[in-house]
């Protein structure tokens, strides 16, 4: 127990928070495949009226479809892997900084960092995620700005619905022993949500 605990927050904790920030991206991304899959070729199993309501050609289709296999997008969820990865250390140093600066859990404290975290630290990572996935796409300058304009600010609304009653849950009703994992689940949660934007939504 020493040694997990040494490794979890200890010396290691740059390390471990860097693998985790890498690990929940990739688990995020493999959930959402999967539901892309799922609402795309499945989704009419559960919902037989509308195969009824479909004409012989559109049976014929989900007949096809419903052989399909999953294939999974392993270069996507390897790019994603990737922006988490690079997310890590800057997560790391930004709240080992922002500890130091605000110590204590008071109120106060809590609400500045809470204004610090949705200010700076969410609009970098997500800045180094579509910025990080745009350079692995190996796109252009414009067409990774065109991106960032059209997704970043609904993106970053999501983010401060979503962290900050998140971290308050965290904060008032988890036990300490479970923070790390609490925190972890919901990053994925919310890397499923970022998968999601950049892949699969539909922007105008
Ligand atoms: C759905 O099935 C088709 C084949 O009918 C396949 O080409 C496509 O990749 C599948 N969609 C997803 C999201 O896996
Ligand atoms: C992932 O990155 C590779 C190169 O690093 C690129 O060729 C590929 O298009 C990217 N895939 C996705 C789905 O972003």
């Amino acid at each position: 127990m020493g040694v997990l605990r040494q490794l979890l927050f200890g010396k290691y904790l740059l390390i471990t928070n860097t693998v985790s920030c890498g690990l929940m991206m990739a688990a995020g991304d493999v959930i959402q495949q999967r539901s892309e899959h799922w609402k795309k070729n499945c989704s009419h199993k559960y919902f037989p009226s509308s195969v009824i309501a479909a004409s012989p050609e559109n049976e014929e289709m989900t007949t096809i479809s419903d052989t399909s296999v999953y294939g999974h997008d392993y270069m996507r969820t390897r790019n994603m892997t990737v922006v988490g990865l690079l997310q890590g250390p800057f997560h790391h140093w930004f709240y080992t900084i922002l500890d130091k600066v605000f110590p204590g859990r008071n109120a106060k404290s809590v609400l500045k960092k809470t204004l610090l975290d949705q200010s700076i630290a969410s609009p970098t990572c997500l800045a180094i995620f579509f910025i990080g996935l745009g350079i692995l796409e190996s796109r252009k300058i414009e067409e990774i700005c065109k991106e960032v304009k059209l997704k970043f600010c609904d993106t970053w609304k999501v983010d401060c619905c979503f962290w900050p009653p998140t971290q308050c849950v965290n904060f008032l009703f988890v036990p300490l022993h479970y923070r790390v994992l609490y925190t972890n689940a919901m990053t994925m949660v919310y890397d499923i949500f970022l998968s999601y934007i950049k892949y699969d939504a539909h922007f105008e």
